[in-house]
């Protein structure tokens, strides 16, 4: 957010004019509860009223690909693929990186770009080519809680504060560093509380 203060701003906005100032967004769909006898909604989740912050998480996921690539797996049976012969036993690793970052299904894709995640609507859409937990049988079994904690981390740290680039340090790069993550290098941030 701070290489794209006017993204993060239309972030801000939009929590602004949904959410309010008054309380923080809503993560769950809460489930009613029982008052006097009586089932009384609990509050619902704001996410899908905030299309723009979810479409800006999404693109983050896309962009930066967390996890490049996916756990090696072995090929249970002899396979052949787009005509690739793939021998029973091959140890098989997906390039989720390659994935986001196809030009054949993602215009620009080394430009950050929330919007391409928008119809003309301005409404959510998900598409194929996202996969940063990957895709198939042994596709991430924490996919839920970390969007979960994506969504609440973001939305509340957004909501209480903005985050700049203070005005004399040197400048960063977003390429980050390569591992089994790829996780940023060092930055200097400003955090600016909103109220
Ligand atoms: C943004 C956060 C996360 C990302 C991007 C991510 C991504 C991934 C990816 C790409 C894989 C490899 C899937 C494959 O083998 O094809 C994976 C596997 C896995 N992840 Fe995550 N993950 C995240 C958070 C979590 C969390 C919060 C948990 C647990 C609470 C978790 C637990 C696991 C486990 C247990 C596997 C191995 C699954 C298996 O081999 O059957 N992950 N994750």
């Amino acid at each position: 957010m701070i290489a794209y203060p006017e993204i993060q701003k239309r972030v801000q906005q939009e929590m602004d004019s949904v959410v309010g100032r008054d309380r923080l967004p809503r993560a769950t769909v809460k489930r009613t509860r029982q008052l006097d006898g009586e089932e009384v909604p609990r509050g619902l989740s704001d996410k899908d009223k905030l299309p723009f912050t979810s479409a800006v998480l999404l693109e983050i996921q896309r962009i930066v690909s967390t996890n490049p690539l996916g756990i090696p797996h072995s090929c249970g049976d002899d396979t052949i693929i787009d005509g690739y012969y793939i021998p029973k036993g091959s140890v098989v690793v997906s390039n989720l990186w390659a994935v986001h970052h196809d030009p054949d299904t993602c215009k620009n894709p080394d430009q950050f770009n929330p919007d391409r995640f928008l119809d003309k609507d301005r409404c959510l859409r998900e598409r194929e080519g996202l996969i940063p937990f990957s895709t198939g049988r042994r596709i991430c079994i924490g996919e839920n809680l970390a969007k979960m904690e994506l969504y609440i981390f973001f939305t509340h740290l957004l909501h209480h504060f903005t985050f700049k680039k203070p005005h004399d340090s040197k400048s960063f790069s977003l390429k980050g560093v390569t591992g089994i993550q790829h996780s940023p290098g060092p930055f200097l941030i400003e955090v600016i509380n909103r109220d």
